[in-house]
């Protein structure tokens, strides 16, 4: 088989991705790095499997988005640590929301981890390491004038779709989505895509069936909190994962 594309150069580093150009302009590749980070970068350690894990996770979810109507930059899968997506202008936005109180819910607000939020709580923070990703304001997103209210609605829209498709999904196997991160960009046709990755690293993800509080953690908090077992965990979250969605589509 022919490549679909030739790799150009690195148009983007991130801490746990590489964005390459390649030479169709409707195509960029994202390479998935064992790299793994946390409180902006202070903690770092190389975890090895962890990229693979993370663009096999998120390229079945994304996938699973996309069948349930909610856009993605997603376009398939380029071996096992390789993903073909659309190039999008990205929000610099994170979206979380939360469906179960943890994380910096907790340290900045008199709401005990565990307790259930429902409805889900939006919370936007502006990204950009060098300001530490702080939580934004309504005010502070209008002055920053990322959005129009339009965009807004519909950037809040789809990330409480993400979060309804994903919820159920997890919990048919055995997994509580207590939160998540995601981004956003604009395609070059102008629509809102969710992009970035949908993976352990950017999901709170607790094993219905242990009851331990730190037996029961299969995300990125078993790195920040030094539990140990950290790529087990995330290959638990791919089995199941692969166990309840057709094997994702390569790319070309
Ligand atoms: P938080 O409790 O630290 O605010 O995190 C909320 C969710 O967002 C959690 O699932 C982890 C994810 N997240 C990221 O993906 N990237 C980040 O930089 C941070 C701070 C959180
Ligand atoms: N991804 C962020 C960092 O590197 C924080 C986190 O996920 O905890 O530093």
């Amino acid at each position: 088989m022919t490549a679909a594309y030739t790799l150009g150069s690195l148009l983007y580093e991130g801490k746990a991705k590489r964005v390459f150009q390649t030479d169709r302009p409707e195509l960029v590749a994202v390479e998935f790095k064992d790299d793994a980070t946390a409180f902006n970068a202070l903690k770092k350690a190389q975890l090895a499997g962890k990229g693979e894990l993370n663009c096999q996770i998120s390229a079945r979810l994304f996938e699973l988005l996309e069948r349930e109507g909610v856009p993605t930059h997603y376009l398939g899968l380029q071996g096992r640590s390789w993903q073909v997506v659309k190039p999008v202008s990205i929000v610099p936005v994170e979206v979380v929301i939360r469906n179960v109180a943890a994380g910096s819910l907790c340290k900045q607000m008199p709401i005990a981890a565990g307790t259930p939020l429902e409805p889900p709580l939006l919370d936007l923070y502006y990204k950009d390491d060098a300001y530490g990703d702080p939580l934004l304001t309504d005010a502070r997103l209008a002055r920053l004038g990322l959005l129009n209210a339009d965009q807004r609605a519909e950037l809040e829209r789809l990330a409480f779709r993400v979060n309804a498709v994903l919820r159920a999904f997890f919990a048919a196997i055995g997994l509580q989505l207590v939160d998540f991160k995601i981004e956003l960009g604009f395609t070059a046709a102008g629509e809102l895509v969710v992009a970035d990755e949908i993976s352990p690293d950017t999901c709170r993800l607790w094993d219905l069936q242990v009851a331990d509080a730190s037996d029961r953690i299969l995300d990125k908090d078993r790195f920040r909190q030094d539990l140990g077992g950290v790529v087990e965990a995330y290959g638990e979250v791919l089995k199941r994962v692969q166990g309840a969605c057709p094997e994702p589509r390569i790319y070309g």
